[in-house]
């Protein structure tokens, strides 16, 4: 970014952080990518596996597999390192372990010198985004988790199927925890140019019971693909690959990722997932949506339900 190579450091090399190098590489976002994992051998490893396919990237770019040190000219740390949701685990359960993990590694990208954002995957991602921030002391707009995105995605996508539309077209929004607390802001949904409200009012075949069912599975996505394949990592890689490009690229584009909170939605002091503005700097904006009072009641829980599940030592 400006004028300089845009570099990219990459924590944690398991099935998350190279789903996310993998889809980084082929979509041409980055001109460098650093590798740096707990266990050097497999960073070393994916590095070489990446670097052999990139005669067919599309832009020309370096792969290596470094150390914290990479970190002080990058415009981008991306971390998923950290333990992952097993079968019947929810994402709150890994929070004692993962803030203990996190601590070390943030401690070591700021004593690179590191001065550029933060953009977290690590579950629970909206936690270990705040331990991110507490810990680095960046302001809060360079740090961002990459909260709902992926569960507005998953949305967007069982829209687009019901409705028969591309899900390019269909704006809606999941807020609030990544987790079991989160909520569709069904009131502010369109799918294509038309309200969601007016379809539904128009044409009998559709009706909220479906909808209700499709917000279930988006909530319990993660669930039903850990219980078939043990893990998730592709979708979660191409979020993070979209929320990269709107900073590297400065896109000034809006998406619901984890943000900090001071008095949006009547909060302070929490990172959930709201839609906001995100370009070169980080957050330009947190977009406080108008929420009806039942959305609202929802995200003061999820709220809430963030705040008790901090760890100790962060409150
Ligand atoms: C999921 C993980 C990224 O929702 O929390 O797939």
């Amino acid at each position: 970014m400006n004028g300089k190579v845009n570099r990219v450091v990459l924590i944690g090399t398991g099935a998350v952080g190279c789903s996310y190098a993998y889809s980084l590489i082929n979509q041409g976002v980055v001109e460098e990518l650093v590798l740096i994992d707990v266990n050097e051998l497999r960073a070393e490893g994916e590095a070489m596996d990446l670097n052999h396919g990139l005669p067919f990237a599309p832009s020309a770019m370096r792969v290596w597999s470094g150390t914290y040190k990479d970190c002080q000219p990058a415009d981008l740390v991306v971390i998923s390192a950290g333990l992952a949701q097993k079968p019947g685990e929810t994402r709150l359960d890994l929070v004692a372990k993962n803030t203990v993990i996190f601590k070390e590694i943030v401690t070591n990208v700021m004593k690179s010198g590191f001065d550029g954002i933060f953009l977290v995957a690590t579950n629970p991602v909206d936690i270990m985004t705040y331990v991110t921030w507490k810990t680095s002391g960046l302001p809060k707009e360079r740090v961002i988790g990459s909260g709902t995105t992926l569960d507005s995605a998953r949305l967007r996508y069982m829209l687009g199927d019901y409705f028969e539309i591309d899900a390019r077209n269909i704006h809606a929004y999941i807020i609030g925890e990544h987790g079991d607390t989160e909520l569709p802001v069904w009131s502010h949904t369109t799918i294509g140019v038309e309200k969601l409200d007016t379809i539904i009012n128009r044409n009998g075949s559709y009706n909220t019971n479906d909808l209700e069912r499709i917000f279930e599975n988006v909530r319990d996505a993660a669930y039903h693909i850990i219980d078939r394949k043990g893990a998730t990592f592709y979708g979660i890689g191409m979020s993070l690959v979209r929320i990269t490009r709107a900073i590297l690229q400065n896109e000034n584009s809006i998406l619901p990722v984890s943000v900090y909170l001071e008095g949006e939605y009547g909060h302070s002091d929490v990172y959930i997932g709201a839609p906001a503005i995100l370009n070169r700097n980080g957050i330009r904006q947190v977009i406080e949506i108008e929420l009806t009072e039942k959305e609202k009641q929802q995200f003061d829980h999820s709220v809430e339900v963030l705040r008790q599940s901090m760890a100790p030592s962060l409150k």
